[in-house]
């Protein structure tokens, strides 16, 4: 079975959603006029209910199967939120809102997912209850966890959650999902060294913190190549080393670091924790200093679920055929908040192909509108498929 046709038929609706929805990004939970156009085009299809505010700005909508015996619910999500950066792409339909930008496609995820919306109301091919999942704030401010938080999966019954998302790179067409670990935990880490300031031609009557920062910078390396087993996956990246004076005959007072940690299992998660507050403590010490540290968990490991991720890879290979699935793919040590949809409920992330075009989060990527029907015929199948009618 191919993509369907009914949807298909739709791609050109679905490819003006989706590109309206793309001049006007908005950042996080502050998503007035995307989650408007959500809910009023879930009502015009003639779902059977929709309840804005579900995690501060999440949109849920419910369709009901043919048969009303209870059967299963399956939810399906998109995340909305754009990023708070400038877009260079030139498209027609570029961002009207300086500074904010649909980089990472969440654009193409809202308008598969109401286009999926628009064919499951027309047709209600299948025997349960599907519940379409519109989140907000996936770019940091874990509104897949506020969604949770806020009841989502008992509210409305839910059974098993899938969620899809975009790759550049992976061809037009083609699919990828794996179960077990597929994206990393995502932890923060702040640390301010601190000295004493002084003249730079005086070092001797200061306690410098730069040398101390460095240190422990090179230290910070060791939790990688010393405390990880070589068989697990761990990345500390320190990204950011500031002193407040940008003279150059000035030692400050403090330098300030700043880096992210991932990791895709909790020991190792919770041994890089431990790891760097000692290193950054004993080293600091070791120059004289001291440090404070902020240390901060963010989103946590994503985990398919081995079924769920099998019976989406057979749903992908019904819409595009054996070879063009991707099954069990190495992790990725990027981070995706659907993680705590996964640890409420069983399900899967896939990954549907954006062809050859710039990478996620970079200025110039644009989601491709001929992923569409994939998308969408994906998500349809799933519920024709695991529901049938
Ligand atoms: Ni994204």
């Amino acid at each position: 079975m191919p993509v369907k046709n009914r949807l298909a038929e739709l791609l050109p609706e679905i490819t003006e959603w989706r590109r309206d929805i793309h001049e006007n990004p908005e950042l996080l939970y502050d998503l007035p006029r995307t989650t408007a156009l959500v809910e009023e085009k879930l009502r015009a299809f003639g779902c059977d209910e929709v309840v804005p505010g579900v995690g501060r700005s999440g949109v849920v909508g419910v369709i009901k199967g043919k048969s009303d015996t209870k059967g299963r619910v399956i939810g399906l999500r998109a995340d909305m939120d754009a990023l708070p950066m400038a877009e260079k792409t030139g498209l027609p339909f570029a961002s009207k809102n300086p500074g904010k930008m649909h980089a990472c496609g969440h654009d193409g995820h809202t308008a598969m997912l109401l286009g999926t919306a628009k064919y499951l109301a027309e047709t209600r091919n299948f025997d349960g209850t599907v519940v379409l999942i519109f989140q907000p704030a996936e770019e940091g401010g874990a509104g897949g966890k506020a969604m949770v938080d806020d009841g989502l999966m008992d509210r409305w019954g839910i059974d098993e959650v899938y969620g899809m998302h975009n790759e550049p790179g992976l061809p037009l067409g083609e699919f990828g999902v794996s179960p077990g670990p597929i994206m990393a935990a995502a932890d923060e880490v702040k640390i301010v060294i601190r000295g004493r300031g002084g003249h730079a031609a005086q070092p001797h009557n200061v306690i410098d913190p730069l040398p101390a920062a460095c240190a422990t910078v090179m230290a910070l390396q060791t939790v990688a190549s010393r405390n990880t087993d070589p068989l697990k996956s761990v990345v500390v990246s320190i990204c950011v080393m500031n002193t407040e004076s940008a003279a150059t005959n000035v030692i400050d007072d403090t330098v300030t670091l700043a880096g992210t940690i991932r990791t895709l299992d909790e020991d190792v998660r919770d041994m890089a924790e431990v790891r760097i507050i000692e290193i950054v403590n004993a080293t600091a010490a070791a120059y004289g200093c001291t440090a404070d540290i902020h240390y901060e968990r963010g989103y946590p490991v994503t985990v398919n679920h081995e079924e769920n991720a099998e019976i989406a890879a057979e749903v992908a290979r019904a819409v595009v055929g054996e070879g063009r699935v991707h099954y069990g793919r190495p992790p990725r040590m990027g981070a995706e908040d659907f993680s705590y949809m996964l640890r409420a409920r069983p399900g899967a992330f896939v990954n549907v192909g954006n062809g050859d075009s710039a990478k996620v989060h970079h200025p110039e990527y644009n989601f491709n509108d001929e992923a569409i029907p994939y998308g969408c015929s994906f998500f349809a199948e799933l519920v024709e498929s695991r529901m049938p009618a």
